[in-house]
């Protein structure tokens, strides 16, 4: 059985509710985090093949999150880097299209919209109210090389249902990406029902874990379409052997990881990830989708407009609202004022609160709305 209460000892006066900008970690992170700084001290990288072993948990704790094989999985350092990599890596063509959202975070929009002196367009389908899956495949045209859209719209919180989308592209022969970071520890996620050929997201936000690790996973055939562009001793297929001069790309996904790898933080987001494999997806699922839900009837009933979904099927983390009377930024200034951490974000207050969330802080928050 796993002890919320130790593992998140928040202060009182801390109403947390921003997962989907920066998460607290829990203790067992920290914990982890200061054996290594222990370590390092003590001992130096003495014992570094255990930290080699830590790293390859961390990967098959994140093929585990996301139904992959982990050799498919390379940690890089950000959403954004890992989208770059996929931008920068494939033929563009003039005439290209890349079809995402009209409320992708700007990770998910600049790094297409950089390939304009190449010719490529970027075409922005709306996602809000009903038929949005539809209306992303019906945009999949002549031209159309990749789809690339985040699993839940880091504003408003609109969760796609990412399957038909997928199995379209796959259908039409075009590369599927989905930037996943505001679903990856939050809702179950499966690469492989979604028809994804790639998934990149950040461990901070609903994994718990630090900034500046992320997962980036290419499915084989898609990954084979990625020019590398970055070199160092790490991504070769005999990374270890210094002197051998002769050398070739690697084969699996650590092709994307040219030098050495972010050790501090894969022991954080290693120890935060171990507590999602403790509790189970269904179980995380269940809990957020019934806080998400009691913030929303609460918010709805105080006469709050809401600017998430009304169906429970279309939200994960996320709740978006404004007050008739009152500017997002004033609303906002006033709950920080009271101890909520929350952003603004959508067109309104945006409240993320995760499995883990005391009902009580939920509670504060309202009566200070
Ligand atoms: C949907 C989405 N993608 C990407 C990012 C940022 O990613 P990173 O900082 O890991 O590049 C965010 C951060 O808020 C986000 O909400």
């Amino acid at each position: 059985m796993v002890d919320l209460k130790a593992e998140f000892p928040l202060r009182d006066d801390v109403l947390y509710l921003n997962h989907a900008a920066v998460a607290p970690w829990p203790r067992r992170t920290r914990d982890a985090v200061v054996a290594f700084a222990d370590q390092n001290i003590h001992l130096g990288a003495r014992d570094y093949p255990q930290w080699l072993a830590v790293e390859a948990r961390l990967r098959e704790r994140l093929g585990w999150l996301i139904n992959a094989d982990p050799a498919d999985v390379a940690l890089l350092k950000n959403t954004s880097e890992g989208l770059s990599v996929i931008a920068e890596g494939l033929d563009w063509r003039p005439g290209d299209r890349v079809v995402i959202s009209d409320q992708e975070f700007p990770s998910n929009r600049i790094p297409w919209q950089a390939l304009a002196d190449r010719g490529v367009d970027v075409v922005e389908v709306d996602v809000s109210g009903e038929g949005a899956e539809q209306r992303v495949i019906d945009a999949i045209g002549e031209g159309t090389r990749l789809v690339s859209l985040s699993s839940v719209q880091y504003g408003g919180g609109i969760r796609l249902d990412l399957a038909p989308i997928g199995r379209a592209c796959r259908e039409r022969g075009v590369l599927f990406c989905v930037d996943a970071i505001q679903s990856l520890g939050a809702v179950a996620f499966d690469a492989a029902a979604c028809c994804a050929d790639f998934v990149v997201a950040d461990g901070h936000k609903w994994m718990l874990g630090p900034e500046g690790l992320a997962l980036f996973y290419a499915r084989p055939a898609a990954r084979e379409q990625l020019a590398v562009h970055q070199y160092g001793w790490h991504m070769i297929e005999a990374a270890g052997d210094y002197t051998r001069k002769d050398w070739r790309v690697a084969e699996g996904a650590t092709r994307f990881e040219c030098g050495s790898p972010n050790m501090l933080a894969t022991h954080a987001l290693d120890a935060s990830l171990s507590l999602f494999q403790e509790l189970g997806m269904d179980t995380v699922e269940t809990a957020l989708r019934e806080r998400v839900t009691w913030l929303y009837d609460g918010l709805a009933a105080r006469g709050a407009e809401l600017l998430s979904p009304a169906d429970p099927a279309r939200r994960a983390g996320i709740v978006t609202f404004r007050l008739p009377d009152e500017a997002p930024a004033d609303t906002r200034a006033r709950l920080q004022a009271g101890g909520v951490v929350c952003a603004e974000r959508g067109g309104g207050v945006r409240l993320s609160p995760h499995f883990h969330t005391d009902y009580s802080v939920m509670e504060r928050t309202l009566t200070l709305l």
